[in-house]
């Protein structure tokens, strides 16, 4: 597909619908070349920033008669380039539509736009005593947006789930315009297709998503967490579904290699209230909430218990909200710290909660045979290991010729252990050569086929998703 270069007729046409100061071209666009991806950078020729659904339909149906490329973005915090506009075109900004249209209180549901930062909502709610779970590390500046493109997860998807367990309706716009509701406000749906979960993980390819009805719970009260210490990795891999198979359903159950606390402190993004005891290989964080403090510490009791089985060194328990903070900024922070030290390749591995260990192993197996270093944390409680592939000392010959390859080997790892290629990171542009791993040549087949009945000129978000 060639696509239309811009030019000034566009851009004037652009600025009389949308305003100037809602259109950005020549150098004002380098900026949203890249994401948090590795080192990707692919300006777009303009940058656009509609503030209501018309605008929206008004430039979709302009640039689907010009084939002018149309990427979705917002905070640009993606992890597999999805919102990076490969051929140049149109970065469509969501971040002006970033408004809490409303909040039914009595029915439990809000009314979102997609560029509203997630932390900004979890902070409106949080006021009515509202939550929303779904909570990415980046929530402080990543966008509903973007969690709804990538069915983003985080932290507490093993007790509450991921976006799309929050999402009842949403109001999008087809490339040509056109502007619906995909479904009804309801908790319950049997008519028709889901339209609503297709859009939900579609990454930007089949529709721009402008409203979202969005299903809230109540917030629970208290929380407990605690840091636990393991002297085997694959011990604290087994922990975990010993933790929950004993009828304990922590908000948050994550893996971390002790190296990637070492990164937190040696890149100075955040200080180690504890000490990193040598011969540990890596920790889990355990947090409880519920309304019950006393039922919470009696769940880290079991907990406790059941640890003692395992070769643990010391168990720390937060119970403030301060110091549980400090714990989690240092959670949080794992993803930068690495990118900050070396050039690195992240994948978004996820095998049932039981195989994690077999992942683990299988990963470091096959980074011993292909010479790499890798460092590995996640979200275990959904069997969701974020494998970090370290060039550290490798040249870049070494780097470049084993890297595909490696890939390829974990995938089929996470393949043969019943999980896929993407938990929660999307496929966007780095992943999509290994879409042949998880999925037939029929099944992709079928999926293009919805992509094109959606997107027949393939306007929007190009080359990403199938190869
Ligand atoms: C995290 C991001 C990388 O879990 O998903 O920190
Ligand atoms: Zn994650």
């Amino acid at each position: 597909m060639a696509y239309s270069q811009i030019n000034k007729t566009h851009i004037d046409f652009f600025i009389t619908k949308l305003g100037e100061k809602n259109v950005l071209f020549d150098d004002l666009c380098t900026q949203y070349g890249s994401d948090h991806t590795e080192n990707l950078n692919f300006p777009p020729d303009l940058v656009l920033f509609p503030k209501s659904t018309e605008d929206v339909a008004v430039v979709l149906k302009y640039c689907n008669n010009h084939s002018i490329a149309v990427t979705p973005s917002a905070a640009l915090t993606g992890l597999s380039g999805g919102a990076i506009p490969v051929f140049g075109g149109v970065s469509l900004s969501m971040k002006k539509m970033n408004k809490v249209i409303s909040i039914d209180e009595k029915n439990f549901q809000a009314v979102v736009q997609p560029g509203l930062i997630n932390e900004e909502f979890q902070n409106i709610l949080k006021e009515k005593n509202l939550f929303y779970p779904p909570d990415p590390a980046s929530k402080g500046t990543c966008t509903l947006g973007g969690n709804f493109a990538l069915n983003a997860g985080g932290p507490k998807a093993v007790k509450y789930g991921v976006t799309s367990n929050y999402v009842l309706n949403l109001e999008i716009v087809l490339c040509d315009g056109t502007i619906f509701w995909t479904g009804a406000n309801t908790l319950k749906n049997s008519t028709g297709y889901n339209l609503t979960q297709l859009l939900i993980g579609s990454e930007g390819t089949l529709a721009v998503i402008t409203k979202a009805v969005i299903k809230l719970l109540t917030l629970p009260s208290e929380k407990v967490l605690m840091l636990v210490p393991f002297q085997h990795n694959t011990e604290a891999c087994d922990a975990v579904s010993d933790i929950m198979r004993h009828n304990i359903i922590p908000s948050a159950l994550e893996f971390m290699e002790s190296d990637c606390i070492k990164f937190v402190r040696d890149q100075n993004y955040s200080q180690i209230p504890f000490e990193i005891e040598p011969d540990i290989d890596s920790y889990l964080l355990i947090e409880l909430d519920g309304n019950n403090k006393q039922q919470l510490l009696l769940e880290s009791e079991k907990i406790y218990h059941l640890l003692s089985n395992y070769q643990c060194g010391n168990i720390l328990l937060a119970e403030t909200s301060t110091e549980q903070e400090k714990i989690w900024k240092i959670r949080r922070s794992i993803g930068l710290a690495v990118k900050s030290f070396s050039t690195y390749k992240e994948e978004d591995t996820v095998v049932p909660r039981a195989n994690l260990a077999k992942l683990f192993t299988g990963v470091k197996k096959i980074g011993k045979e292909y010479g790499f270093k890798s460092i590995c944390y996640g979200h275990a409680g959904d069997g969701n290991l974020h494998v970090n592939i370290l060039k550290d000392g490798l040249t870049d010959y070494q780097w470049s010729h084993m890297l595909t390859d490696a890939i390829r080997r974990i995938f089929e790892l996470c393949v043969d252990l019943g999980g896929t290629i993407s938990g929660e990171h999307g496929i966007g542009l780095v992943q999509k050569e290994y879409m042949d791993i998880p999925f037939t040549y029929e099944n992709l087949f079928l999926q293009k086929k919805i992509k094109k009945i959606f997107d027949p000129k393939n306007i929007l978000n190009p080359g990403k998703v199938f190869v």
